[in-house]
């Protein structure tokens, strides 16, 4: 191969469909290979349509993946495949670096026009991680203090600042030290928080309004006293809404649900229909004025890609289609469409303990039978592979179904579900009705539970978010 020069795009698709699984085990990751295996979820993806995969045999597949929450528009919306065609016929002068261009300009100004008025300007980044490091770095700047507090069982990215903010010990483990002066607080317990900032030399408190780990629904007035609490003690308010923002709980920001006014903002993900790497941070105009205070400083923070014509093009495009189809409205019905059909399986099923969400971010979470018997087979079993249980859900879900889904986080027994907001009601039914089917057979054979578990090995499979 070495010396040929690369085939183009239609050559690939065309000649070498197929190999996908044997390129990622060589090349890739091969544990995920191994996953995908284990599960029988190494399918051969050739096209994607609205809320659907497509397979090599041309089935469809209900995607609640949503590729980690990205897809919030459908994929391959045309709308944003036409922004790219005429971005791309425009040849614009793209970053110029020394200079400045007129597409992202646009979409910070839309952006900020639909996020509180306590924010007003835009860093851009390419993900989700990049966002939140410019909090973290910007949040220090601003106010001259090194602390920066987070919640427990928070995700905020995988690179080593957002890290250092992230409560999975799995994602932790092995890459310390990690930055000093990030301490967590339990998400609910303003205590804890209140504690914490009197201790002092706290830059920002950094948190989802709703956890994507495990679909954690924010208590009752919790987010609005952190607010207070952290202006208070003159730190950062800081609402990552990587994954929850740009309509997943059918508010444009989920923030607008308890009328919060953050200092920064962490927008990501969805933002560009799924087409392409983007993230952006809005930032309150004294902080952003106190980062960037003078011409030597202008360029102290950023990124190459930053603000790049075509990221801004889809991500304008995307903000259109969730006008357009009025799509916050929709991911508001559905949402609550799958939660009255889903809510009565807590009481139907003694495994099902909780189900839960906001909009089209939706969670279901398992728990131990009563029955003494089922409660110790359960116990063994999850004490080996914590979150078994709902690998007994998902693997149906998709093999039987057609529904692609994955367990919320390690070591967690909760099924989560992040569709595009385009889902219809009748695919919200069909989920519905499945899952409830998957989950009474999953109930009523215990022993699968045992035999599936120790056959297959599934103590690796853990690929939520
Ligand atoms: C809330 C939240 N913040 C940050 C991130 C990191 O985003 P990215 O994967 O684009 O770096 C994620 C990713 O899942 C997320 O859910």
């Amino acid at each position: 191969m070495s010396g040929e020069p690369p085939p183009t795009v239609q050559q690939i698709l065309a000649t070498r469909t197929g190999e996908e699984m044997a390129l990622g085990e060589r090349y890739l990751n091969p544990q995920m290979g191994r996953i995908l295996r284990t599960l029988g979820f190494d399918k051969v993806w050739s096209g994607g349509e609205g809320a659907h995969l497509i397979d090599a045999d041309g089935e469809r597949y209900l995607d609640l993946f949503g590729g980690y929450g990205v897809f919030a528009i459908g994929r391959n919306h045309p709308d944003v495949i036409e922004a790219i065609e005429q971005l791309t016929a425009a040849r614009t002068g793209n970053l110029p670096q020394l200079g400045v261009t007129l597409l992202s300009g646009v979409l910070a100004e839309q952006l900020l026009a639909r996020a509180p008025g306590s924010v007003a300007a835009m860093v851009p980044a390419n993900t989700g991680t990049e966002a939140v490091e410019a909090a973290i770095k910007i949040a220090r700047a601003a106010t001259g203090r090194p602390r920066v507090l987070y919640a427990e069982h928070a995700f905020h990215g995988l690179t080593l600042g957002s890290l250092s903010l992230n409560g999975g010990v799995e994602f932790r483990e092995g890459f310390g030290p990690l930055l000093p002066g990030c301490d967590p607080v339990g998400f609910g317990d303003l205590d804890a928080l209140e504690r914490e900032l009197a201790r002092g030399e706290v830059a920002a408190f950094v948190v989802e309004p709703i956890q994507g780990k495990g679909v954690n629904l924010p208590p009752h007035g919790y987010l609005a006293a952190a607010q207070r609490l952290c202006g208070e003690a003159g730190a950062l308010f800081v609402c990552d809404e990587v994954q929850t923002g740009i309509g997943r709980t059918g508010r444009f920001l989920a923030l607008e649900h308890w009328g919060l006014e953050p200092d920064m903002i962490c927008l990501a993900k969805a933002l560009s229909g799924g087409f392409v790497p983007i993230g952006a941070l809005l930032v309150s105009r004294a902080a952003f004025d106190r980062v960037f205070d003078g011409m030597e400083r202008a360029v102290r923070h950023g990124s190459t890609f930053g603000g790049n014509d075509l990221a801004a093009a889809v991500a304008l495009a995307t903000l259109r289609v969730l006008d357009r189809e009025d799509l916050l409205a929709h991911a508001q019905r559905m949402g609550a469409l799958l939660l009255e059909l889903t809510t009565p399986l807590v009481e139907r099923f003694e495994v099902v303990s909780d189900v839960r969400g906001l909009g089209l971010m939706w969670a279901i979470e398992f728990g131990p039978p009563a029955g003494a018997g089922a409660r110790r087979l359960w116990e063994t079993v999850e004490r080996r592979q914590p979150g078994l249980f709902s690998q007994l859900v998902t693997v149906p879900l998709f093999h039987e179904h057609k529904i692609f889904c994955q367990v919320a986080g390690h070591r967690m027994n909760v099924i989560k579900a992040l569709p595009a907001l385009t889902i219809e009601e009748a695919e919200v039914r069909r989920f519905a009705a499945a899952l409830e089917q998957t989950i009474a057979a999953a109930e009523r054979y215990p022993g699968a539970l045992a035999r599936f578990g120790l056959r297959t090995g599934l103590r690796a499979a853990r690929v939520g978010r």
